[in-house]
């Protein structure tokens, strides 16, 4: 058991905090934000994520998990300091570490002894060697510094810290190493893979982790393109990819494209770090630009069935960047709305989680709904922009009797087409729906 500081109450913070607490530790969780820390004091969890309050109630009531923005305190009790805060992209695509910077300052002033100094948060490669020299500038403490990079998703935040595919630890310090595979070592028991190495690797680790997946998903949508103009069935070509054993079938669902906090502002990072090392990174800068036309077509296919959007009505359904979270960073379903209003349309929206967030960007250009009918009142067509179970099950009878147009735009594949238009809907689908289709031609054109 140890005592542990995290330093940042944000996403991975809390989950951070909440994982550790589970994994036997002390945990304190340090914030400057004092709002927020009353809030967690009082109970209330400023994210949503499934199974996350349940488990800090449950520590918090046993003092194993305490907050406070008292970071001198946190600090000077701890064993080991992670850093757990926010590393937001510059309009340069380069990472703002401001907030690291001010945290490690915080640790060096604060630090009584040796302590192990944890790098949670997603830091461009070198910023493990850079703190820890700063930290020995300011401390005469033994302050060595761990990568330890998270691979948590949103929605399955708590389980993934405590069933990991792996944990990176990247240190050159011995002491350390063996601190953190103390803490870590329940997970280890039951199977979980560390990887050691040095900071450099882990810190590019987690950048070409999201990379690649975020690869999978942007190839996956521009095939998922191909097939809607060819009259192929893109579900039919993800199954079969996935048989491949090389290839495996996680992250081959196309989509509206791929949003959320981490793989925009990972691989825009990443590919600043390339183009800074002279090393451009043609494949991540091509991901990143798929992806962004890939979000727009959606408006555009769109406009072209309805022959123009001036003056139409689209319902909208979800604005989270994916199901199970509140969530609206960087979502396809926020742009999906903005490009849809741009073009002249007026979109009644819907999220069960995520209105509020997005409504401090979409502010009143679109109008908020409280549920999934009353969005689709009065529509030209619907859009289905987030995976969220219960628009699985929608009364589709119900759907099309009260909307004014057809058109059912399914950008998450979530229905049988079939299904759909046996309810007198018009099926779009991401990669399965019929329009603009001329293979026999392409097809003769290659031949001759
Ligand atoms: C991701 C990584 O998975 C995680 O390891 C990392 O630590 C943080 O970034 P998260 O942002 O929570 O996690 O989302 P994830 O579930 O990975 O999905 C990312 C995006 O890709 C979402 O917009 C999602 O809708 C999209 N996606 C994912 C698809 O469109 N198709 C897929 O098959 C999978």
């Amino acid at each position: 058991m140890k005592n542990i500081a995290v330093i940042g109450t944000g996403y991975v913070g809390l989950v951070a905090s909440a994982g550790l607490a589970e994994l036997g530790n002390d945990v304190t969780g340090v914030d400057i934000d004092a709002k927020r820390i009353n809030a967690l004091n009082d109970g209330r969890i400023p994210i949503y994520e499934p199974g996350l309050e349940a488990i800090i109630e449950n520590y918090r009531s046993t003092a194993r998990i305490r907050f406070t923005t008292d970071a001198a305190l946190a600090i000077s009790e701890a064993d080991i300091v992670y850093i757990a805060v926010g590393t937001p992209s510059l309009g340069d695509g380069s990472a703002d570490l401001s907030a690291v910077r001010a945290a490690a300052a915080t640790i060096a002033t604060n630090a009584n002894r040796a302590k192990v100094v944890v790098l949670k948060s997603t830091v461009p490669v070198g910023t493990a060697e850079s703190i820890g020299d700063f930290l020995r500038l300011r401390s005469e403490r033994h302050l060595p510094v761990v990568s330890n990079p998270e691979f948590l998703r949103e929605g399955h935040a708590v389980q993934d810290f405590l069933s990991p595919d792996k944990i990176v630890l990247g240190t050159s310090d011995d002491w350390a190493r063996e601190m953190m595979l103390e803490v870590y070592r329940p997970l280890v028991e039951r199977g979980v893979r560390i990887v050691t190495c040095t900071n450099e690797t882990a810190e590019l680790c987690k950048y070409v982790n999201n990379a690649f997946l975020a690869t999978k998903v942007a190839f996956i949508n521009e095939i998922a393109d191909l097939c809607n103009a060819v009259r192929a069935d893109v579900a039919v070509i993800s199954e079969a990819l996935g048989l491949d054993k090389r290839i495996s079938p996680a992250f081959l669902n196309p989509g509206p494209g791929f949003g959320g906090s981490c793989f925009p502002k990972d691989l825009r990072a990443l590919a600043y770090v390339g183009r800074a090392a002279n090393v451009p990174l043609r494949l991540v800068e091509e991901v990143l630009e798929e992806n962004r036309q890939h979000m727009m077509q959606v408006a555009g296919t769109l406009e072209r069935m309805l022959g123009g959007l001036s003056g139409r009505t689209v319902g909208l359904l979800g604005l989270a960047f994916k199901a199970d979270t509140d969530d609206v960073r960087e979502s396809p379903a926020i742009a999906i709305a903005t490009e849809l209003v741009r073009r002249g349309a007026r979109v009644r929206a819907f999220d069960p989680r995520a209105s509020e967030n997005a409504s401090v960007i979409l502010r009143d250009t679109v109008a908020y709904c409280g549920d999934e009918y009353q969005a689709a009142e009065d529509a030209d067509a619907l859009v289905i922009a987030t995976e969220w179970d219960r628009f699985r099950t929608l009364d589709l009878n119900r759907i099309r009797q009260l909307m004014k147009g057809t058109h059912l735009y399914d950008t998450r594949n979530l229905y049988a087409p079939d299904a759909v238009r046996q309810a007198g809907l018009t099926y779009l689908g991401m990669g399965r729906s019929d329009f603009a289709v001329i293979p026999r031609k392409i097809a003769m054109g290659a031949t001759s």
